[in-house]
């Protein structure tokens, strides 16, 4: 998973609240937040400021904003060992946001593949989405976060950080970590394909609502949902990503919500039919308990108040490591009159 040896000891990352989560989002993302909460230092944000980056509408994301936080929590991030908090509630990071947007170059941006199809897609295209990796370079640096746990589609993203990082690194001295990213393999879930069409990755933004599992999908809507997924010629259950990606893809589903190896699957069953029951299954475990988690988190101020303390540990440490840039950078330091 981990691409070098580079000690895991700090961690950073985000969602951004725009639709309803996928199931691509917690394999990809969330499953390994919750893990790496055991092993290191973890900051999680809800990207609420990226979210902007496309039109939104204010009241969708005020409470897309609060359910995300609620399915962080849900899902096993424990607050009181990880902190959560909304990347607008420490306005550090917009600050060091600026920073970046002077530390990188317009070419570069340019040339990020989701910047180019997002803005294929929209009418007006803000100048938010063409910097929107500037914010996330200081969502992570800010930080000085060593890993950061993504798909495989921000990998492109990360990499932009990295070459921030090492620019300033040259230009100011050494202070910035580098960070590492933390990406699954597509066999780990690193990539998650849509159920409808096995060619594109799973996404709030997919346009046919059955090419995904949403983690808030009864186990009905689940159970039709992978029955109809499309599968490929034959009936041999095995993984092979070039010439069986829908089949591959439900192997990794499987194997993702029961532990069970690709290898033991395939040895497993000789046709599709138990096989998609098992897989349909398998995620309504995974899935029911967090959806009853998160309905009990509805209780009026219990998510305001994780956030409220988030937010305070997370800006402690984002003012304490924006004060070293903004010094590296010659700005003066303000003196309280
Ligand atoms: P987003 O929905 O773009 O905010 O993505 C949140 C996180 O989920 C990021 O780390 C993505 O890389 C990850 N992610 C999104 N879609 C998938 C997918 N289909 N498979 C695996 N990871 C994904
Ligand atoms: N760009 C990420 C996405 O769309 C979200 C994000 C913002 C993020 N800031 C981040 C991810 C910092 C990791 C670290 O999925």
């Amino acid at each position: 998973m981990a691409t070098t040896n580079v000690p895991v000891t700090r961690v950073l990352s985000g969602i951004q609240p725009t639709g309803q989560l996928t199931l691509g989002n917690y394999v990809g993302a969330m499953k390994n937040f919750v893990k790496l909460q055991h092993e290191a230092e973890c900051y999680f944000c809800i990207v609420d400021m990226h979210a902007l980056t496309v039109p939104q509408d204010p009241k969708a994301l005020y409470n897309a904003t609060l359910d995300l936080a609620r399915i962080y929590v849900a899902a096993g991030i424990d607050p009181n060992v990880a902190t959560i908090f909304v990347q607008s509630h420490v306005p550090a990071h917009a600050e060091l946001g600026w920073l970046m947007e002077c530390s990188s170059y317009i070419g570069e941006l340019g040339r990020m593949t989701q910047f180019k199809d997002k803005s294929a897609k929209q009418e007006v295209v803000t100048t938010g989405l063409m910097t929107y990796p500037c914010l996330m370079a200081a969502d992570i640096l800010i930080y000085q976060a060593s890993h950061v746990p993504v798909g495989e589609d921000q990998r492109q993203h990360l990499e932009l950080t990295r070459d921030i990082a090492t620019r300033l690194n040259h230009r100011f001295g050494d202070f910035v970590t580098v960070p590492e990213p933390y990406i699954p393999s597509k066999a780990e879930g690193g990539r998650i394909m849509a159920l409808t069409d096995p060619t594109k990755k799973m996404s709030k933004t997919l346009e046919d609502p059955n090419g995904n599992i949403y983690l808030m999908d009864p186990p009905k809507v689940i159970m039709n949902k992978i029955k109809r997924a499309v599968t490929d010629l034959g009936r041999e259950v095995v993984y092979d990503e070039e010439n069986k990606p829908g089949v591959s893809n439900l192997m990794v589903l499987l194997s993702l919500c029961t532990g069970q190896t690709l290898d033991e699957i395939s040895a497993k069953y000789d046709g599709y039919g138990q096989f998609k029951k098992d897989v349909a299954e398998a995620i309504i475990s995974v899935l029911e308990p967090i959806q009853q988690k998160v309905e009990e988190l509805r209780a009026p101020g219990v998510i305001e108040e994780i956030l409220a303390k988030g937010a305070d540990k997370a800006e402690a440490v984002a003012n304490r490591n924006l004060a070293v840039f903004r010094e590296r950078f010659g700005l003066v330091p303000r003196r309280r009159a």
